[in-house]
């Protein structure tokens, strides 16, 4: 007999889950914001239970995963390729196109290698989890990815003895106290997002690296919401310091500017070949498919060749920020496209999507553990390929809007 006929008799093990009731609630309330199904998505728009809603979050920065060249670079490997590679990089699922891309990386962010994984969160625990061993010290912002800080529960499990210190977010003062505590010639690495998920502001790198030489640290750079968004040529938060040297080792995903999915790690050749030959998640994982491949390859050249789409993004980026701020909202320190409106109070933070979302605004709200408790937020992220009149109104409702719930 099923659980479900019988449920006196659920496994000690499932009772949380048959007990769970959270999102049936906020269902019932109408303030259930997750797993909306798009059923089409078409340029700034998204359709949704038959409506169309202005997109204003999400993460395809440039407009790429849309545009017809990246649809017809990943239709024409298929036929050559297929559609999965059916195994690891390590075993059989290595292909030519996924060392051409490596090497394009490479020497778009300046570094001597990359290595490409299937996502970006699989990027973070491989690498992370590869380079460091029993006795290392990791030391991370307070407000890194979720990814990052499961790279580290990872190793911690894998390797043991790995020493965990988190600083307050961008907070240089304590990142060098910390360093000053541990012992000389210990392993450590400095971990930080180069624009942050959540508040879209960027990691105090010039400063971090002078303390990573002081105490011959390393730096781990997550680039997720930099490339293409950042920087004079989209180079993101080392090209925005002008500065190439600022990151040991740089790590970004294809699921945002690059209209794909799969991610990659770059550094030194010496370092990318021993995380080529010791990440668990590269050797036990089936590779990047073929048609991602090509996807990302076709905007990393549209991103090279077209940089008036990252200029645009950074003029829609002052434009919101200047925008929110103006009527009143609290944008934090954010200074790129992802905009946060920080409301601190979960059922405000519920209540402003849902008006948002009626009138025709997607957005997503951001609670806890996506951010500290009290600091949860609507965040707002724009595309190069927003138009002026969009945003206009898009501030006008938000005005409105905010104002009915006395959040501005
Ligand atoms: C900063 C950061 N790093 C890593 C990732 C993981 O990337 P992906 O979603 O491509 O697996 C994300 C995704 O949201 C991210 O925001």
């Amino acid at each position: 007999m099923s659980n479900k006929e019988n449920k006196q008799d659920i496994s000690p093990v499932f009772k949380k889950c048959y007990a769970f009731n959270d999102a049936n609630e906020a269902k019932q309330a109408g303030l259930y914001p997750f797993f909306k199904p798009i059923q089409r998505n078409s340029g700034t728009k998204v359709y949704i239970d038959g409506r169309e809603l202005m997109m204003a979050g999400s993460n395809n920065y440039l407009g790429l995963a849309n545009d017809i060249r990246l649809k017809e670079a990943a239709e024409s490997v298929v036929e050559q390729y297929g559609t999965s590679c059916s195994g690891s990089r390590f075993m059989n699922g290595t292909l030519d196109l996924h060392e051409q891309l490596e090497v394009e990386l490479a020497e778009f962010v300046g570094k001597e290698a990359a290595l490409c994984y299937t996502t970006g969160y699989q990027t973070n625990l491989g690498a992370i989890s590869a380079v460091l061993d029993k006795g290392d010290h990791v030391i991370s912002d307070k407000y890194n990815h979720a990814s990052i800080m499961d790279a580290i529960f990872l190793t911690t499990g894998m390797k043991r003895n790995i020493t965990l210190h988190r600083y307050k977010h961008n907070n240089m003062e304590e990142l060098e106290r910390i360093l000053k505590r541990i012992p000389k010639n210990t392993g450590k690495l400095i971990v930080t997002d180069g624009v942050f998920s959540m508040e879209g502001d960027l990691a105090e790198l010039v400063k971090m690296r002078e303390l990573a030489d002081t105490y011959k640290a390393g730096i781990y750079l997550d680039e997720a919401h930099a490339l293409g968004v950042v920087g004079k040529t989209g180079r993101g938060t080392c090209e925005h310091y002008g500065d190439n040297s600022l990151a040991d080792l740089l790590m970004c995903t294809f699921s945002k500017s690059f209209g794909s999915i799969g991610g990659f790690i770059s550094g030194s050749a010496e370092i990318i070949d021993y995380i080529k030959h010791t990440s668990r998640p590269l050797i036990f994982s089936a590779s990047m498919p073929p048609a991602n491949i090509a996807a990302a390859r076709k905007a990393l050249e549209i991103i090279k060749e077209e940089p008036e789409r990252v200029h645009r993004l950074q003029e829609i980026a002052k434009k919101m920020i200047s925008g929110f701020k103006s009527i009143g909202f609290n944008v934090g320190t954010a200074v790129t496209p992802i905009v946060p409106l920080i409301i601190g109070n979960n059922e405000k933070t519920f209540l402003f999507w849902k008006s948002l979302y009626e009138r025709g605004i997607y957005v997503n709200p951001v609670i806890s553990p996506g951010v500290p408790p009290k600091r949860s937020l609507i965040r707002t992220s724009f595309m190069s390929i927003h138009k002026d009149d969009e945003l206009d109104w898009f501030l006008e409702v938000a005005e409105q809007e905010g104002k009915k719930l006395g959040i501005i």
